[in-house]
């Protein structure tokens, strides 16, 4: 892919082509447990792609389309609007992107997107090509005035999960957090918490649930400062 092309362009295009495409509305599906379903239950087009080996090379090509929101390093926005997506684990972003498609994660403004990468050995080559990109420092972060209790309130509830230093598992769905950032989780945590996001683990969903706005902000903070110590983290977890 080109890097040099100017971003301004690509993002024109891309949101021209999302407004053609945006009379398909998303399809809006009641939570996994409202529908009787196991949290990630194994269901087809997911389990395709993850059979599948990625193809960085051809990954990067069909990144392009993506690079308009999340910006050619993955970085995304620190205002929150768009996800961090360097390093991320391919079957995050598989399942993420299947359970958008299947109306389990509302995302209007990526659902025409999503809806086009239908095939599993694309799915799997532009997930590859994210977890590929080296996750970026200078992600947006929260305040900074609650870290001793969001501290210990991640390394009680969440950590078994996100891991000491954000690194999720990636077999078993779990998100990298590091470097993502504050403002995107913060709208995470708290959707999560009231079921707007119908995706959840719901474990998760479990032990957020309790949560105060003032709790979730403070541990918020202290995850968008986790760091991977190694970039590569990610990828010798798969
Ligand atoms: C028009 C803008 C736009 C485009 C283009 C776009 N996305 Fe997104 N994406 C978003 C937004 C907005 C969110 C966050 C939605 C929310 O707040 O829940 C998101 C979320 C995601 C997530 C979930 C991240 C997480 O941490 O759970 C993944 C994975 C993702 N996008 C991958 C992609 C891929 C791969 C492409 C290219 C095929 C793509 N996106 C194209 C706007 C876009
Ligand atoms: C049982 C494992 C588990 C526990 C415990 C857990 N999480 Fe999660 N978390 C997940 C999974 C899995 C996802 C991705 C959503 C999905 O597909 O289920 C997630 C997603 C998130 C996201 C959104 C990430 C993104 O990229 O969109 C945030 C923020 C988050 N968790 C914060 C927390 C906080 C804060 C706690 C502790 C209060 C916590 N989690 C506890 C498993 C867990």
């Amino acid at each position: 892919m080109n890097h040099t092309k100017p971003l301004l362009i690509t993002s024109l295009v891309v949101l021209f082509a999302g407004g053609l495409l945006a009379q398909k509305p998303q399809p809006k599906a009641a939570g996994i447990e409202a529908q009787g379903y196991k949290w990630n239950a194994e269901y087809g087009e997911k389990m395709e792609a993850m059979k599948k080996k990625g193809d960085v090379t051809a990954g990067e090509e069909a990144y392009e389309t993506c690079a308009a929101c999340h910006l050619p390093s993955g970085a995304g926005r620190p205002d929150g609007t768009f996800p961090q997506l360097a390093g991320q684990h391919p079957s995050v972003v598989i399942k993420q992107i299947a359970d958008i498609r299947a109306g389990l994660r509302d995302n209007p403004i990526m659902y025409p997107f999503a809806i086009t990468l239908t095939d599993p050995q694309q799915l799997a080559n532009v997930s590859a090509y994210i977890q590929s990109l080296p996750i970026p420092h200078d992600n947006g972060k929260g305040p900074g005035a609650e870290l001793a209790t969001g501290k210990r309130l991640y390394e009680r509830d969440c950590q078994t999960c996100h891991g000491a230093n954000g690194e999720g598992d990636a077999s078993k769905f779990y998100p990298v957090l590091a470097g993502q950032h504050y403002k995107y989780m913060l709208r995470q945590a708290t959707d999560i918490r009231d079921g707007r996001r119908r995706n959840a683990n719901p474990d998760m969903v479990k032990v957020i649930k309790p949560y105060t706005d003032k709790d979730i902000d403070a541990i918020v903070d202290y995850m968008s400062r986790l760091q991977m110590p190694d970039k590569k983290a990610a990828a010798k977890k798969k």
